[in-house]
């Protein structure tokens, strides 16, 4: 299985494919997260993707297929995937296919998380995340039970993400609505594409998705 996460920054795409991935047995793939591991490795490609994220903008299109191409390289040739944040172009769209066409794959489901912005902002600009295991948390929706220790690994130091400042997005914002938006329609047309209401409460939201994937659509 093949399921693809779009939605805008702050949807919940990470929060989702987080919560999925054990029910599913499906390896949670997002390309922000695998270039975040370039750039704390400070390799090459880290240094040339720091720039782009840092302001806002999309990686080149070759770099984000790389990083995905790579990492399925090393899986197995059955491995299910959740990939977050990729494609968020139609070039990322049609270079997804061949990549999975080499493997003997397709793309199953692809679940549109649609969230009006003035939300996102608010969750964003609350957002935090423990700085030894990853975990997502929030300043008002999803806090530490025992304040200031990580539920998961009782990690005491959190970080904030560089592109979380609020100028920085507006500009991602932008880019979506600009850049990503747009491939809904490669998805619609070959009656892949779901919506979900990224605005309900988060468990409300998995369910909605889990029930998709058992209705098989
Ligand atoms: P990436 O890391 O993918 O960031 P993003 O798309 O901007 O998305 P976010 O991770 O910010 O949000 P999310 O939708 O995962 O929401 P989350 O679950 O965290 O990409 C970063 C950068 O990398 C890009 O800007 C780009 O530069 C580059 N990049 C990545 N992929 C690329 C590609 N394919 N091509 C080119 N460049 C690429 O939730 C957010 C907050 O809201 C959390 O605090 C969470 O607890 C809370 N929350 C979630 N759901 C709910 C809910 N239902 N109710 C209340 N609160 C909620």
């Amino acid at each position: 299985m093949i399921m693809i996460l779009i939605g805008p920054p702050g949807s919940g795409k990470g929060t989702q494919a987080q919560r999925l991935e054990q029910r599913l047995g499906a390896v949670h793939l997002s390309t922000g997260n695998l270039l975040r591991d370039e750039i704390a490795a400070r390799s090459s490609l880290g240094k040339t993707a720091e720039t782009f994220m840092n302001s806002g903008q999309l990686v080149p299109d070759q770099i984000a297929v790389e990083v995905v191409a790579e990492h399925m390289k090393r899986g197995e040739p059955d491995t299910d995937y959740i990939l977050d944040g990729f494609p968020r172009t139609t070039n990322q769209a049609e270079e997804l296919d061949r990549i999975l066409e080499e493997r003997g794959l397709e793309v199953g489901t692809v679940v549109e998380i649609h969230t009006n912005d003035e939300v996102l902002m608010e969750r964003l600009t609350g957002r935090f995340a423990c700085a030894n295991c990853g975990e997502g948390y929030h300043k008002s929706f999803k806090r530490p039970k025992n304040d200031g220790v990580c539920d998961k690994c009782g990690g005491v130091e959190f970080e904030v993400r560089s592109d979380d400042r609020e100028e920085t997005i507006r500009d991602r914002l932008g880019v979506y609505h600009s850049e990503t938006a747009p491939i809904l329609p490669y998805y619609a047309k070959r009656g892949l594409l779901v919506r979900v209401d990224g605005e309900k409460a988060m468990g409300d939201v998995t369910k909605e998705i889990e029930t998709i994937l058992i209705d098989g659509r």
